[in-house]
C-alpha cells in the first residue's frame, strides 16, 4: 500500500491552521486560483467547496486518486470548482492565468536544489496575473540545524482513527541532515491497528530542504517578486514569534 490514503489521517493543528488562511485570501483575490503540490485535497477541496474555482497541480498520481474519490462525493457545483492537474510543479505550462498561486505546507521543501526551487518560482511568476498574490510556505527551523536535529527515537507525530475504525499511527525518526546541501532526512512508520492489534506497518523516508529566512528570502526576491507580508503563523502572529515561514508576495 501507498502512504498516500493514509495522509489524510493527520490529525495535528498544521494540519487545519491554514485552510481559514488561503480561504480568505483566495475569496478577497477573487478570480482563478492555483495550489501547487495540491496533494489529496485537504486545502483545494474546502476552497472549492466555499466557491472558489481552484485548479491543484501534483506529480503523485497516488495522492490525486485519494483526492479524485473525495471529489466524486461533492456535490455537482463544487465539483465542476476543480481542475486536478498531474504535473511537476518545476516544469509546467498551463492555457490559464491566476489571480491567486499559493504552495502550502512546505511542499516547496521537496524541491531539493536551488535550480529547482527557482524553475518553480519561474513557473508561477508566468502564471500569476499581473495584479495577482502569490503565497508560499516553508518550516521555520528553531535554530540553526546541526548535530541536536537527528533522533534515532521514534517520536509519535498522530494518532487517529481512520473511517473504517482502525487505528493510525505516525512516528517519524530524524535519520540524518546535509549542512552543505541543507536537507533534512526522516523516515515516517505508520502503524494500523484493529482493535487494537497491529495489522499493518508501511514505511516512508523523505528528504526535505529546510530554508533559513534569507535564504528563501532572497530566491523569491530573485524571481521578480516582492515580499509584501510575512507571518510566523496563519493567524498572523508575526515572522519572528511564529513557527512557520509564510510569504505574501506580489509580482515586483
Ligand atoms: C506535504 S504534501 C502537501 C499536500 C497539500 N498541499 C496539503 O497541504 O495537504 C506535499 C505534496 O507535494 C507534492 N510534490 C512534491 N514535489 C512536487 C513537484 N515537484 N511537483 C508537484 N508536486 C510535488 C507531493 O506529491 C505531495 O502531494
Amino acid at each position: 500500500m501507498n502512504t498516500a490514503k493514509l495522509y489524510d489521517a493527520d490529525n495535528r493543528v498544521v494540519f487545519s491552521a491554514d485552510i481559514p488562511f488561503y480561504l480568505d485570501r483566495a475569496r478577497k483575490l477573487g478570480g482563478k486560483t492555483l495550489e501547487l503540490a495540491c496533494g489529496t485535497g485537504r486545502i483545494t477541496i474546502p476552497l472549492a467547496e466555499e466557491g472558489i474555482n481552484i485548479w491543484g497541480l501534483d506529480y503523485s498520481s497516488s495522492m490525486l486518486e485519494v483526492l479524485k474519490a473525495k471529489v466524486s462525493k461533492l456535490s455537482e457545483k463544487s465539483q465542476q470548482n476543480i481542475h486536478t492537474i498531474l504535473g511537476d510543479m518545476t516544469d509546467f505550462s498551463l492555457s490559464e492565468k491566476f489571480k491567486f498561486i499559493f504552495i502550502p505546507f512546505r511542499s516547496f521543501q521537496s524541491l531539493e536544489t536551488d535550480e529547482q526551487a527557482l524553475q518553480c518560482l519561474s513557473c508561477v511568476h508566468r502564471h500569476l496575473e499581473d495584479e495577482g498574490q502569490f503565497i508560499i510556505n516553508v518550516f521555520k527551523p528553531i535554530k540553526e540545524i546541526g548535530e541536536w536535529w537527528i533522533n534515532l527515537n521514534e517520536n509519535l507525530d498522530f494518532e487517529s482513527t481512520l473511517e473504517g475504525g482502525e487505528k493510525v499511527t505516525r512516528h517519524s525518526i530524524r535519520k540524518d541532515y546535509d549542512i552543505d546541501k541543507r536537507l533534512l532526512y526522516t523516515d515516517f512508520i505508520y502503524r494500523l491497528y484493529k482493535n487494537d492489534g497491529l495489522i499493518e506497518e508501511y514505511h516512508d523516508s523523505i528528504r526535505l530542504r529546510y530554508f533559513y529566512g534569507d535564504d528563501i528570502r532572497k530566491l523569491i526576491t530573485s524571481s521578480g517578486f516582492t515580499i509584501d507580508e510575512e507571518y510566523g503563523w496563519y493567524d498572523g502572529t508575526p515572522v519572528n514569534e511564529g513557527k512557520e515561514f509564510i510569504f505574501v508576495c506580489s509580482k515586483a
